[in-house]
């Protein structure tokens, strides 16, 4: 095959601007074969490309930027190494097996329905089966454009691969590019995987492979309806449920079936992949996008389903089931019901410690970032006392909030005579494959989003997990050897449990996925394609939000507002506190940046829950703490760190701030300032020096008003606080700085339900300025 021309693309849309490019890199080393490359060798490491071996030639002088060369020199040679090693593990995959069966049908169709046991090999393996075929390249077509002229364009040449999580999409996407031998994302420009995920896009011009999270492959659908950079969408985890792949498939479904103009003549290919059979429902709803005419065209060929749609076009939908490789697994139920799971968990983990042979690591799964970092202490501060003649224990937390690189460590193996012990939340259920794991401890639970429509908003409920999560999180148990499963409930508790998870879109606050639809030009809601249609209660709540902040007009159409909000990164209520902010000036919208970062972890402080912590946190943050409430703290406490210049670590550890989340916070920060500076929100030379500056509270906490004029409460004469829109009493959670303080009324982010109401990250604010809102 012919080496490819050097390239010197422009940056795609979606790079980070301020990322130092390096146009003349070395040329892809690794061929891309005309035909599909024979099942005895491995694929994409084709031994005989050669390695390029000058260095890479003139380098942009790009001033303080650009990365000293030893970074962005990619040592291909060493990547190509790893690769063939990697390609015998590959080869054992049980999906490897299928190859050549699902290219064929994917040759033969537009759409593939694909069931595989987690670890049987999907989403690491279909992108490299698919990449090299011959409909998955850049290919000219003519499109017909609004004005009826013609014009020819590109199309295809990419395949994504859609991921519910962030974190299962990096490390895909990492795992991926080192099975081909090729550098990750934008680490070097003839890099062929890459990813994206909100707040971090990693390409290069050459990417052919992109691992996505859900919502962004929405956001792409916002600038490219037709999709036009893709030959195929591979959707993983479908059963997972979320709103954003329900959206994605009801896009799908119409790009498939309806008309294509936007594509000429190229067709796109979709895959849909899930870890649990029950693909019926998902049958049925392609197949309606193909509008049968009559059942009698409908004939049955080798295992697919095939049946001819109006156009005449025989179309098929394959199926394709794929057996994993499953050791058994023992399960040990708790005696009597569980008041405490982080304690039990702490004691079964050392149970299985000292009793249980080694190799053999544990994985616990608990319900979100505070459990996890409470018994990652707990772990930590018994393992210290342990007889030093047993093997260590090293414990890593996962949770989505986690920092990439702590991230990372997971994957890593443990160190010689260690046993790892794994901390997450519900993660490594499906999404993210941790080799080593023997032991599971599952304290049936998760947290879930829950829409509670009498206060109009959502929260987060702890709930117990539904049985086929429980059968999933045994099975991560039995990967590589037999292994046991310890459930910290009862076998009673685990037989009454639900059969299956509900979609989230029948929970859940829906005024972001109409919000997006709309963006996308779909104004007939009832008419789009639901996989599982949400209640007519829940859209017209969310219609009614998307009101009140202004992002449709009063007949229901995306206004300019809307359309912006729809780009950002943000729920749309924080899409429209940050352009309240913008309004009220840039260095209202600088601070709002800040305190909105600090929102997008679950908590920039470290728990503080016995009496005594909770004296000492007082004192440590008391020059962080404002009397005005939980925003304007995080405010203080998001620019101390930030103007923090000697070491960041020690001051989060004398503040009790987390240094973890606040490393969250700051990337989410600059990528928020960065989209700013590129909507012209925030002035391009913007570097904000002037940390001195005070802030305006009053601005600031209108700005938010704009987006949680509902999310409000006063405070009524028997001194407790009603919210304003319902009428519920609710109480400032005991987290707050406004804990058991009397505010005439108080603005909150978040309802949480637990043994009562509590609002959480709660702001004093004043009565009129919520009318003011509420009217407008
Ligand atoms: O998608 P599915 O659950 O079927 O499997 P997969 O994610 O493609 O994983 C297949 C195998 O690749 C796993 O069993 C791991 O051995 C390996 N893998 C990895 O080492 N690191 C990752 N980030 C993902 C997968």
């Amino acid at each position: 095959g012919g080496r490819k021309k050097k390239r010197n693309k422009k940056r795609k849309r979606d790079e980070p601007a301020d990322h130092p490019h390096v146009p003349e890199g070395p040329q892809d080393p690794i061929e891309v074969p005309e035909k599909p490359v024979l099942e005895s060798q491995p694929e994409n490491v084709s031994p005989a490309a050669p390695v390029p071996e000058s260095k890479p030639k003139s380098r942009p002088q790009t001033k303080s930027k650009a990365k000293p060369l030893n970074e962005t020199k990619t040592n291909f040679s060493s990547l190509r190494e790893k690769a063939k090693a990697l390609y015998e593990t590959r080869r054992k995959l049980p999906i490897f097996a299928h190859a050549d069966d699902i290219r064929q049908k994917l040759r033969d169709d537009d759409v593939m329905l694909l069931v595989g046991e987690t670890g049987s090999g999907k989403s690491t393996q279909i992108p490299q089966f698919l990449v090299n075929e011959f409909w998955c390249r850049p290919t000219p077509t003519k499109i017909t454009q609004d004005d009826g002229t013609q014009k020819e364009i590109s199309v295809g040449g990419c395949i994504a691969i859609t991921q519910p999580r962030r974190v299962a999409a990096i490390s895909l996407a990492r795992r991926v590019a080192e099975e081909m031998g090729t550098p990750l994302g934008s680490s070097s420009p003839a890099s062929k995987v890459g990813y994206s995920v909100r707040f971090d896009t990693s390409t290069s011009p050459s990417t052919r492979i992109k691992f996505l999270t859900e919502g962004m492959l929405l956001q792409e659908m916002l600038h490219d309806p037709w999709l036009t950079r893709y030959s195929a969408v591979v959707v993983d985890e479908v059963h997972e449920r979320g709103v954003n792949v329900d959206l994605v498939l009801g896009f799908l479904r119409n790009l498939v079936s309806g008309t294509k103009e936007g594509r000429g003549s190229v067709p796109l290919k979709v895959a849909v992949m899930s870890a649990t059979a029950d693909m019926e429902s998902l049958l049925g709803f392609f197949r309606e996008g193909y509008s049968l005419p009559s059942q009698e065209q409908k004939t049955k060929s080798n295992g697919s389903e095939a049946m001819q749609s109006k156009d005449g076009d025989s179309r098929d939908i394959s199926v394709c089931h794929i057996k994993g490789r499953q050791f058994p697994v023992k399960t040990i139920y708790s005696p009597e019901p569980v008041h405490d799971f982080v304690d039990a968990a702490l004691k079964v983990i050392f149970q299985i410690h000292y009793k249980e042979p080694m190799p053999g690591d544990i994985l616990v799964f608990l319900t979100g970032q505070e459990t996890v970092e409470a018994l990652e202490h707990l772990v930590n501060e018994y393992a210290m006392g342990m007889d030093p003649a047993l093997p260590r224990i090293q414990v890593l937390p996962l949770f989505a909030a986690l920092p990439q690189a702590a991230q990372q460590r997971v994957f890593a193996p443990a160190p010689p005579r260690t046993r790892k012990v794994v901390l997450s939340t519900n993660i490594a259920e499906t999404s993210v494959t941790v080799s080593g794991m023997r032991y599971v401890v599952d304290c049936g639970k998760a947290k879930v989003k829950q829409f509670r429509t009498r206060l109009g908003l959502d929260s987060l409920l702890v709930k117990p997990i539904s049985k086929s999560a429980a059968i999933q999180r045994k099975g991560r148990a039995g990967r590589e050897a037999p292994g046991q499963c310890f459930r910290l409930y009862t076998e009673k508790d685990y037989l009454a449990l639900d059969e299956t998870n509900t979609p989230e879109i029948l929970r859940c606050d829906l005024s972001q996925a109409l919000l997006n639809m709309k963006a996308r030009g779909v104004d007939d809601i009832v008419r789009f394609p639901f996989l599982t249609r949400p209640p007519r209660e829940a859209l017209e709540k969310a219609l009614l939000q998307l009101l009140n902040i202004e992002a449709l007009d009063e007949s229901g159409s995306i206004s300019d507002v809307g359309l912006h909000i729809a780009k950002l990164p943000l729920t749309p209520t924080l899409g429209r506190v940050l352009l309240a902010a913008a309004d009220n000036g840039v260095e209202c919208l600088s601070d709002v940046i800040d305190i909105i970062s600090c929102l997008s972890v679950e908590n920039i402080f470290l728990n503080t829950n016995s009496e005594e912590k909770k004296e000492a946190a007082e004192t440590a943050r008391r020059d962080l703490f404002r009397r005005e409430g939980d925003h304007l703290t995080m405010l203080a406490t998001a620019q101390a760190y930030a103007t923090e210049n000697t070491d960041r670590k020690a001051w989060a550890e004398r503040h009790l701030v987390s240094h973890r989340a606040m490393q969250s916070v700051m990337d989410v920060r600059k990528q928020l300032r960065m989209q700013c500076r590129q909507s012209k929100l925030l002035p391009s030379d913007d570097r904000r020096t002037n940390a001195s500056r005070e802030p305006s509270p009053v601005l600031i906490l209108q700005s938010f008003l704009r987006g949680f004029a509902t999310n409000t409460a006063r405070l009524v004469p028997d001194g407790s606080y009603r919210t304003v829109v319902g009428n519920q009493t609710v109480a400032i959670h005991p987290s707050s700085v406004l804990f058991s303080k009397k505010v005439e009324a108080i603005m909150y982010n978040e309802f949480v339900f637990t043994n009562r109401s509590y609002a959480r990250g709660v702001s004093a604010v004043q009565m009129d300025w919520v009318g003011e809102a509420l009217a407008g």
